[in-house]
């Protein structure tokens, strides 16, 4: 029985990111979520540049000046028979790993698409992060009450450019100030929207059947002949959903709604929970680990300081990947091989805190971190082991940090060595001379180091320009030819945060020349922690 119930907790799991470019909706949709799952009485409190109200997870002035998040927050709400966990991921345009990394902690995602704009780049960067696990892609077309771009050339864009096949699950009938509703192709059924009732759950009409009487005296005989025409192409033309495509990442079930005007986010949620994997288990140094294993793991896939300006601590958020926590169960730290027991780990629900009594495979707990924890790092019970697949990418954006106050020399490195642990930006040292180089993903990792260097470390630091345009991990089996590598490329070595030894190029060129003269060493654009 006990089993039983152990297998439904972990069954009834989602926990899935919403991957997206800036303005398409993801703060929208994710208020309406949050109101289908009862954890926000009225949806708009996530978010509001106008009201001046900002979302618990926002921990920075900085933050709210832009109007913007830059942290990755965790919540988690019952759907139905469902218990879903949504990882938010930094939706402006300046991004950085904590995003990618959050992808590896996800066991599907939600695309949104601006309907009137089709595929748009920070979409495709993260389709290819995606890619790299083969998570499973649930679409929804957002804006329906505007005026969208041809939804057949929608689903064709998708399919070219992002390499997906895509099965339409709903079907929009018009859109803008026509926008009607949608059909749903599974159900047979018309589900009519009715504009202003974004902020609550509808009761909405649905006409069954595309023969039904009804619906023409509903969407008018135009529209209603339009939607005949187009499900004709439609089941002509696109896939019909499949459920092993989908958990193959092959194909993707595509929704039309808009979030704005709550419609069409709770198809979407039922295709989530009816079709989106359960927990997943996770790759190890020694094999897989199931979720469904009895032993309790999880991973770090992110560290997050000052979540609330009250508590003045780090927070390691673990994604369990099997079995229980237990509130005072003892885990093994496997990279350190300590035994500490934890009895205040927490839980996001709706960026509350609260202490947490036990969670399941596919949860995320918060861990207080009080400087020993690192991204990617593993705890246990019973066997030890590690996860693998938790990676550092290589920055694209570099800068060389000084301090105004050149005898804090020592605090400016022990906070960059201990913001580079937890994953906040990354730090090259060359093996030439004694700079500091700060590597990044996405420029506001800058200002976010420096305004926390000051905060926590209480030093003043500032940018110059650097000449390095792009940097690699070095590795090679012949320890030898790595040896008289070091010797020769000095000038453009450095070792970074973990002290693991990095080729930092000043051109992509230079890079490239390195690659050809040096065929042993293997030149990697992600270090797995
Ligand atoms: P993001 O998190 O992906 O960046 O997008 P967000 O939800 O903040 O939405 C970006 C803008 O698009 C917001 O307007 C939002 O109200 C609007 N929006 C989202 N979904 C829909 C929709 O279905 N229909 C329409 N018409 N608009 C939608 P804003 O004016 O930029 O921001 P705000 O001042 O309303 O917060």
């Amino acid at each position: 029985m006990a089993e039983a119930n152990f297998l439904n907790e972990i069954n009834k799991r989602r926990t899935f990111a919403i991957i997206s470019h800036p303005d398409a909706g993801k703060t929208t949709i994710t208020e309406k979520v949050l109101l289908f799952g009862q954890a926000l009485q009225k949806a708009g409190t996530v978010k509001g540049k106008k009201s001046g109200q900002h979302a618990k997870s926002d921990w920075m002035e900085m933050e709210k000046e832009r109007g913007i998040s830059v942290t990755t927050s965790v919540m988690q709400f019952p759907y139905r028979e469902n218990l879903v966990n949504l990882l938010d991921t930094p939706g402006h345009e300046d991004f950085s790993e904590d995003t990618y990394r959050t992808l590896t902690a996800v066991d599907s995602c939600l695309m949104v698409i601006d309907a009137a704009k089709g595929v748009e780049d920070r979409t495709r960067k993260l389709m290819e992060v995606t890619r790299l696990r083969d998570t499973p892609i649930i679409t929804f077309m957002n804006k329906l009450d505007r005026d969208i771009r041809d939804p057949l050339e929608l689903l064709d864009e998708v399919e070219t450019e992002l390499k997906i096949l895509c099965a339409p699950v709903t079907w929009p009938i018009g859109c803008g100030k026509e926008f009607k509703g949608v059909y749903h192709l599974h159900r047979d059924e018309v589900i009519l929207y009715k504009s202003g009732l974004g902020h609550m759950i509808q009761d909405v009409r649905i006409v069954k059947g595309l023969d039904n009487p009804e619906l023409e005296a509903a969407i008018g005989s135009g529209l209603l002949e339009t939607l005949r025409d187009e499900l004709e192409l439609v089941q002509g033309a696109s896939n019909e959903f499949d459920q092993e495509l989908f958990l193959e990442g092959e194909l993707t079930p595509v929704f039309f709604g808009t979030a704005l005007g709550n419609f069409g986010v709770d198809h979407m949620l039922d295709g989530l929970v009816e079709w989106a994997p359960a927990p997943q288990g996770r790759q190890t140094e020694d094999g897989k680990i199931e979720s469904d294993a009895e032993q309790f793991s999880g991973f770090v896939f992110k560290i997050q300081a000052n979540m609330d300006p009250k508590h003045r601590d780090r927070i390691a958020f673990c994604r369990i990947v099997s079995g229980k926590y237990e509130k005072g169960m003892k885990m093994r730290h496997s990279r350190i091989n300590k035994d500490v027991r934890i009895s205040d780990a927490l839980t996001f629900l709706a960026g509350d805190r609260e202490l947490l009594e036990e969670a399941y495979a596919g949860d995320i707990i918060g861990l207080h971190n009080h400087g020993t924890i690192r991204i990617g790092d593993t705890f246990t019970s019973g066997e030890n082991f590690r996860f693998t697949g938790i990676p550092n990418f290589a920055p694209e954006l570099f800068k060389r940090i000084r301090l105004k106050d050149p005898l804090k020399q020592k605090q400016l490195l022990k906070g960059l060595i201990q913001l580079s642990e937890e994953g906040a930006v990354q730090v090259f040292r060359p093996l030439i001379n004694n700079d500091l180089i700060v590597g990044a993903v996405g420029v506001l990792q800058f200002d976010v180091v420096v305004a926390r260097l000051k905060a926590e470390y209480n030093v003043d630091a500032i940018y110059e320009h650097v000449n390095v345009s792009t940097a690699r991990w070095v590795y090679s089996n012949d320890a030898k030819k790595l040896d008289e590598f070091r010797r020769k490329a000095d000038v453009n070595l450095a070792l970074d945060g973990g002290d693991n030894l990095a080729y930092i190029a000043p051109t992509m060129v230079n890079l490239q020349l390195a690659k050809e003269r040096y065929p042993d060493i293997e030149f990697k654009e992600t270090r797995e922690h």
